[in-house]
């Protein structure tokens, strides 16, 4: 057991940089071996004031140096490569599999070893990440027969194609219905996350006119503001670019996701609207509403996969609501374009994301 006294010494000990440990440890040991040959010469009276020549002083000052010196070697050694591999952790944590380190795994020391084993677990890693974004688009893809079919059936049941229905089983079928549409939206984004992932995040890039683009967004949006009472307007900068190199269905995906979000998120007699400015290097579109908003520390998580903040309660009806995939959906989408995409909310307020695009994405 560690007396009271100790502790707060071993925990101090244990804070410190691996650095400051080396440093203490070498520059510890260099007073222990001088200590005793000090002591030696001076009971020996070789080390008297008198006697104390400029040898013995110079041997003295040259230990220590000699400790520092390899207090500095030994330590940037070590802390060098632990610092490399603290930052290798700290990517494939984040999801880049891709890292490598700047230790090579050749190297035969320990290092190396770590070098190596670290390499193959991202790469296993990375293949594990394949395979789940491959299997999830299959399973998210074969399960959309099964639900059309259901959803087909019950539109012909609803229909009296097989006989008159009473208003308690037209009533059923119209949950069922609701309830099919519901496993069918969120087959949809699974397959559309998987996909985007298990494809290396590919676009089919092509040149088409924004102009249309937007107006053609616009009316199919306008549909669903009149049924909320919200209202709803499209600015356009005269800057805009003519033509436009995207993946015209997948910014139609990331804006229908955001405008779907806005609207479930603003209570009617609110404003939703869709800025689109430009200048020479890119394109920005801003979707604003006056909405719940999103509390800050929330803020930071609504592109994640499968996130969705604690603003649930008061949205409006379910169209639109996934399960958390939406924003990070267009999150990839929007990175694959070279773009970026931020939020800013006001909890109470309002929220307004970002995005930017270059007009004319290169081939990738
Ligand atoms: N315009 C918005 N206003 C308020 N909260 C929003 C808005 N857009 C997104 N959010 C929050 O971000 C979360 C994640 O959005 P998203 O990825 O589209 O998932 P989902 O729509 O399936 O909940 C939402 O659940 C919501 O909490
Ligand atoms: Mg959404």
């Amino acid at each position: 057991m560690l007396s009271t006294h100790a502790r707060p010494a071993a925990s101090i000990f244990m804070n410190m940089t691996l650095r400051a440990r080396l440093t203490v440890g070498i520059l510890a040991i260099a007073v222990v071996l001088v200590m005793p040959m000090v002591s030696a010469l001076h009971a020996l009276g070789a080390l008297t004031p008198a006697s104390l020549d400029r040898y013995a002083i110079a041997e003295i000052i040259g230990a220590f140096l000699l400790a520092a010196a390899i207090a500095v070697w030994l330590t940037r050694s070590v802390s060098r490569p632990m610092r490399d591999l603290e930052a290798g952790m700290r990517a494939v944590a984040g999801g880049e599999f891709g890292h490598r380190l700047a230790v090579a795994p050749q190297r035969r020391d320990e290092f190396g070893r770590l070098a190596a084993s670290f390499a193959t677990m991202a790469d296993r890693l990375a293949e594990l990440d394949k395979l789940k974004a491959e299997f999830v688009s299959i399973a998210s893809h074969e399960l959309k027969t099964p639900i059309n079919v259901m959803l087909g059936y019950l539109q012909l049941l609803q229909e009296g194609v097989y006989g008159p229905l009473s208003d308690r089983q037209l009533e059923v079928c119209r949950t069922l219905q609701q309830q099919c549409q519901a496993v069918g939206r969120l087959s949809k984004q699974l397959l559309d996350v998987s996909r985007f992932e298990a494809g290396g995040g590919q676009l089919d890039l092509h040149r088409f006119a924004l102009g249309p683009f937007l107006d053609e967004l616009e009316e199919s949006v306008q549909v669903l503001a009149v049924q909320r009472g919200v209202h709803f307007t499209v600015l356009r900068d005269e800057r805009l670019p003519v033509e436009v190199r995207w993946d015209r269905d997948g910014i139609n995906e990331v804006l229908g996701n955001i405008l779907s979000n806005a609207f479930r998120f603003t209570p009617s007699g609110g404003r939703v609207e869709l800025a689109a400015h430009a200048d020479e290097v890119e394109v920005r579109l801003y979707v604003r509403d006056t909405g719940s908003g999103i509390l800050p520390e929330q803020l930071g998580h609504v592109f994640d996969k499968f996130y969705q903040a604690r603003n649930q309660t008061g949205t409006v009806g379910t169209v639109g609501k996934g399960m958390g995939l939406g924003l990070a959906i267009a999150k990839s989408i929007v990175e694959a374009h070279r773009g970026t995409i931020s939020v800013d909310s006001t909890p109470g307020e309002g929220t307004v994301f970002s995005i930017r695009l270059p007009p004319v994405v290169p081939p990738l």
